[in-house]
């Protein structure tokens, strides 16, 4: 339906969360899947889960921050799977904190993580990326254009990688490459929604920010992920897609305040 069969897919941050439902619904798709992220035994697991739906599967170990760790990335996927047709650049971090107590160390952290991660990315991705047809699809979120209390560092880095998404849309589209940005809003059993919202009581009011007034489900980015990767969204690129229940309609009032 998508056609995405038999093309290859490299995630970053793609042993958990939303970016591992993508993942499982390019590799149900029928793609080759690429994971990359740091924590060996979470990526072991991911592996398995990818290649119970029966597809190729290759997990690399790494750390966005790390540019040259993510040539060598790119180079061990090329090598086995060939160009690359989708990038989807999820890693991310994010705790809570005041911007009066927040050390600059821990602003750096997230802005390297998230936005650093993105530009490597996409920057160590590019020489390996099918040319034309590429497709880049960055995680953003709500913090881009809501300024949050208590995450000055994650809304700063949602911005700049919004930015990104626009900067490659115009620099690389004349290849055929497009460059997309979704936006999920809370989105249910992500580790995000277990720092964000860590009591019952935090959940509770976060599933009633979005207008739709429910969490969202991993899948339902996933769905959204698939349409954008394939040929049904050939002609859109260099936009931001929200996927929020209609949170960014409300903003910080979707929050009570
Ligand atoms: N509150 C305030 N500051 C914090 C913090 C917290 N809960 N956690 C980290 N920091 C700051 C600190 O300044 C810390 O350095 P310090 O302890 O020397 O002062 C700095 O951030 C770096 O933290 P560290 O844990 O050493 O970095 P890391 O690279 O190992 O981890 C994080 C990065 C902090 C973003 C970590 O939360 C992470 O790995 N997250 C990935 C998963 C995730 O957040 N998923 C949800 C995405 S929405």
């Amino acid at each position: 339906m998508y056609s995405l069969n038999g093309k290859t897919a490299f995630l970053t941050g793609g042993s958990s969360g939303i970016t591992l439902g993508i993942a499982e619904k390019y590799a149900k798709e029928g793609m080759n899947i690429v994971l990359l992220a740091r924590n060996e035994d979470k990526l072991a697991a991911a592996k398995a889960v990818i290649e119970g739906h029966g597809a190729a599967c290759a997990a690399i170990p790494a750390d966005v921050r790390d540019a040259e760790a993510m040539a060598g990335a790119f180079e061990i996927a090329a090598e086995k799977f060939g160009e690359i047709d989708v990038i989807v650049a999820g890693a991310a971090g994010n705790f809570l904190a005041m911007a009066k107590d927040l050390k600059p160390k821990g602003f750096k952290t997230v802005m390297d993580i998230d936005a650093g991660g993105v530009f490597n990315t996409y920057n160590a991705g590019f020489p390996h990326l099918r040319k034309p047809g590429g497709c880049l699809i960055a995680i953003s979120a709500p913090q881009a254009t809501i300024p949050y209390p208590a995450q000055i560092h994650a809304n700063a880095a949602k911005a700049a990688i919004e930015q990104i998404v626009r900067s490659v849309a115009v620099e690389w589209g004349p290849l055929g490459v497009r460059s997309l940005g979704i936006s999920p809003g809370p989105i249910a059993d992500t580790e995000g929604m277990a720092r964000l919202a860590p009591t019952p009581k935090a959940l509770e009011q976060a599933a009633k920010a979005p207008v739709l007034t429910r969490l969202g489900a991993k899948e339902e980015v996933a769905d959204l992920a698939a349409f954008l990767a394939s040929d049904h969204a050939a002609y859109i690129t260099g936009t931001i897609v929200p996927c929020d229940g209609g949170l960014g309609l409300v903003g910080l009032a979707g929050l009570g305040g």
